[in-house]
Parts: C-alpha cells; structure tokens; sequence
C-alpha cells in the first residue's frame, strides 16, 4: 500500500489537509496533484496553526519530501509568502519542496478575467474564491498558457507575456478594466521566480524512483469529487480534475499503483459558493454546524452552507474514486445534536410516490437544486467526543452513527476525527 490518496468526499473543507498531515510522519513523500490557491488545508500541529494553499501538507514532518506535480496550477506569490512563513516557524522546507516547471502559471489578468464571467452570470455565477482557477486551467487547455519552464528563459516569457497581452489586453478593455503592463508583469514575476527558482525540479524521477523501492507516498487532493470540472455540480464547480484519477495526469504516477484510496467526509455536509445542497439547513440545526464547525472559508472567510450528511452523495463519490476507507471528520460538531438526520436519496422532481429513490448521479446541478432529500433520523449522544481517544470509548449512539454511514455508503470508516488538532483522531475497528 505505498501509494495513498487523500480525497475530499463532498463539496471541499473536509479536512484533507488534517489528514495528510497525520499520515505524513510515515511518508517519504507527500504531493498535491490538482488545484491552485483555492484550495485552503487548516492544520494544527506542535509548530502551530498552518492554512496553507499550495505547500503540502508534509511540511511539519521534517524528513518529508514535498511536490507540487504538474497538476498544479501557481500563483507564485502565494507560494512565496507560505514558503516564508512556515520557514519563519523554524522549519526548514527550502530542501526538501520540489515544484514541477510543468505547473501552469495563474497570472495578473486571471483573476481579472474571472471576474469578468462571474459578474456578467449575476445570480448564475459559480462563486469562484476568484484565484483565477477557471481562466488559468482554460489557458492551460487551448494552448495559451504560461508555465514556470518558461520563465527560465527570459526571451520565451517576455515573447509568451506579449502575445497573452495582446489577448487579453482587449477585453479587460472592452469591460472598463485598466489593462495590463508587460514590462511590470515580466519583472515582477522574474522578481518572484528568482525566489523559488531552486525549487524548481521535475517530481517525476523522484516519485518513480520512491515508488521503485515501496516507500510510503501520499498524495494530497485539493477541492472535492463534487467540485469536479466533469462529475461535480457543474457549472458550479472547480476547474481542475479532483478525483483520484487526476493523479495519473497531475503527477505521473500509474492508476494501478493507487491501491490506497482514502474520501475524507465531513460527518455533516458543507459547501461555500453557489450551486445545489440537497440536505442545506436553515434552521437551528444549520446554526448548530456552523458555529460548532467554525465554517468559514479559509481562504475567502464567507461561512459556509451547511446541512446534514448526505450519504447518497458520499456513495457516489466513494464510487467514482474507488475509496478503500472513509475518514469521517468533525463528529465532534454533532456533539450537542438531540437527533441526526442522514440523507439516503432524493424524491426527483415530478417522481410518483413508491417509486424508487432517485441518485446523485441521474441529473444535472438544476435537477438536483429541485430534488428532495429523504432522510433517516438518528438519535444524537449529547456529549463531548473531543477528548475520546478509542472507539468503543465514544458514545453507543456515536458508534451508531458511525456504522451507519458505513452501511449507507458501502466504505469502511477507518480514521474518525474529534478536533482540528493531529492527536484528536480516532483509528476505527472494523464493523
Ligand atoms: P481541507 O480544505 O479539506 O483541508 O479542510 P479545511 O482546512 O479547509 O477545513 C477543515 C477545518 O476543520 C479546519 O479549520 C480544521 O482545523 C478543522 N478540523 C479538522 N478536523 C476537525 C475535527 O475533527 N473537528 C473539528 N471541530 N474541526 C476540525
Ligand atoms: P479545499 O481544497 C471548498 C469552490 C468555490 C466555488 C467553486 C469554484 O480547501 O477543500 P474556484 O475558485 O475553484 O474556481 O471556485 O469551488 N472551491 C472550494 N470549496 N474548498 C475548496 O478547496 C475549494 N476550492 C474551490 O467556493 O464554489
Ligand atoms: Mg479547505
């Protein structure tokens, strides 16, 4: 089982970050595959409290390598400021953080076109963390990207730069927005390469050569199955591939190898930006999981749409990125609930009574908007799980629970999580 990876369940924030932190003590190498500095992993370990975009999560475990593949998109300046402050906490990362030249740039006028199609959608738009993920990977796929390979030579980004200038240039016009300067944007990203270009080295010869001896290496998805540009919620979704599959093409590692498969699932739902919840709550519930949960995004601060454990969604996730084991996180925020509903399907629109349950899967981000969930009721613990350290020390009704949505998903729960911090982790028997 040298190969694991980390992938989030649901809609993102589901604690990937935690996870691959916790196992990063037994890796030679941890790597992020997809994504840019949308994603946000909240970690707390002894060095102290990390949200980090870009660096992966094995940083705090000072003998691990980390890769940024080719998967990745950059924004250099953000990768800058977290390298600075996780050296600044006394680690060092400086030689052991490799980022591929294969990564796509996120450049000036990304973000700025993003917000041209987010704010001409209205109503309609996705609710993007306005990173420039959607403009970024769309340069990446019509050929008209910029890579960290490029600015290596001076001549081919300057002429690169010019030509995406003399694109875009006119319609940040055509929209009332300042246009961009060439001779700025060539200095100040030659200004930044400078910074990390020491880091700057392909991973593919050392995930292979790590992979050849059997170590252990754990990859760290960011975003989530339904944040998928292809199976999630589309348009309301991410730009990059989220599923354990965008490994093979965001690293270079075979699908075969990929025998341990962990979907990280909140033990409640949540989502941040536009698009269907089936189980959203708006009520004292809803409030409950939010300000238990704190769910506010780590990278744009909005709080977060919250509603209960949807485990015809997880089923489906579990089943698009072939999950060995789930690990459950955030049980703790169902501590004081009296009762717990779960999600097992969804009455369509215009489906006829006793007629069976519709999935996930059968339609669209706007059939599923109109879907209705059907719920089962659990009864709640009412107690602290915070400081529980063995499973058959949980509450009978959190044990419950628990297999519950193993049953219901048809994955073992492996890993269950009480608390944000690395030791609030509880390793799950079999059923
Ligand atoms: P990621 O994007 O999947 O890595 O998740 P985030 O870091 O964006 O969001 C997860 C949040 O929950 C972070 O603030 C974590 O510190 C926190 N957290 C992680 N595990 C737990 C847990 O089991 N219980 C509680 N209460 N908080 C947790
Ligand atoms: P992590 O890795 C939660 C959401 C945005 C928006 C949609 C598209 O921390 O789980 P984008 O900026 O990617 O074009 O936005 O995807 N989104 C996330 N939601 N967690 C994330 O990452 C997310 N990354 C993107 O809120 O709805
Ligand atoms: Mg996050």
């Amino acid at each position: 089982m040298a190969v694991t990876v980390i992938v989030g369940a649901q809609w993102g924030d589901e604690a990937k970050g935690k996870i691959a932190d916790l196992l990063s003590g037994q890796a030679e190498i941890v790597a992020r595959f997809n994504g840019g500095d949308n994603a946000g992993h909240t970690v707390m370990n002894e060095y102290g409290t990390f949200k980090v975009r870009l660096t992966p999560n094995g940083f705090s475990s000072p003998d691990t390598i980390c890769i940024m593949g080719p998967g990745v998109v950059v924004n250099l300046e953000t990768l800058i400021g977290e390298i600075e402050f996780i050296e600044s906490q006394g680690i060092d990362l400086r030689s052991r953080l490799w980022i591929s030249p294969r990564c796509h740039l996120v450049m000036p006028y990304h973000p700025l076109l993003e917000g041209i199609y987010e704010n001409a959608k209205g109503d309609a738009r996705t609710g993007t963390t306005r990173r420039g993920m959607g403009p970024v990977y769309a340069d990446k796929v019509s050929y008209n990207g910029i890579r960290l390979a490029d600015l290596a030579d001076e001549k081919v980004f300057a002429e690169k730069l010019r030509i995406q200038l003399a694109i875009k240039n006119p319609i940040l016009e055509a929209f009332d927005i300042q246009t961009l300067d060439a001779e700025a944007i060539f200095t100040e990203k030659m200004g930044q390469y400078v910074r990390i270009q020491a880091q700057v080295r392909e991973s593919f010869g050392i995930l292979q050569e790590a992979i050849a001896k059997d170590k252990e290496i754990v990859l760290e998805g960011a975003q989530a199955a339904l944040l998928d540009n292809t199976w999630g919620t589309y348009p309301y979704c991410t730009a990059s591939t989220t599923l354990a599959g965008g490994v093979s093409a965001g690293l270079g590692i075979a699908p075969a190898l990929c025998r341990r498969v962990i979907g990280v699932a909140k033990a409640y739902t949540t989502r941040v930006g536009m698009g269907p919840i089936p189980t959203e709550l708006f009520d004292s519930d809803g409030k409950v999981l939010l300000e238990q949960g704190h769910e506010y995004g780590t990278v744009t601060g909005r709080p977060r749409r919250c509603g209960w454990f949807d485990a015809d969604l997880v089923r489906f996730t579990a089943q698009l990125n072939g999950f060995t084991e789930l690990a459950l996180t955030k049980l703790d925020v169902l501590d004081s609930l009296p009762r717990i509903k779960v999600c097992i399907g969804y009455r369509a629109p215009d489906q006829a009574e006793g007629q069976e349950l519709a999935h996930y899967w059968q339609g669209d981000a706007h059939w599923l908007d109109r879907c209705q969930p059907v719920y089962e009721e659990l009864p709640g613990w009412q107690q602290p799980t915070t400081d529980v350290h063995y499973f058959h020390e949980l509450p009978a009704a959190a044990q419950g629970y628990v297999r519950r949505v193993e049953a219901l998903v048809g994955v073992p729960v492996r890993i269950l999580s009480v608390g944000p911090e690395r030791d609030q982790v509880i390793l799950v028997p079999p059923a």
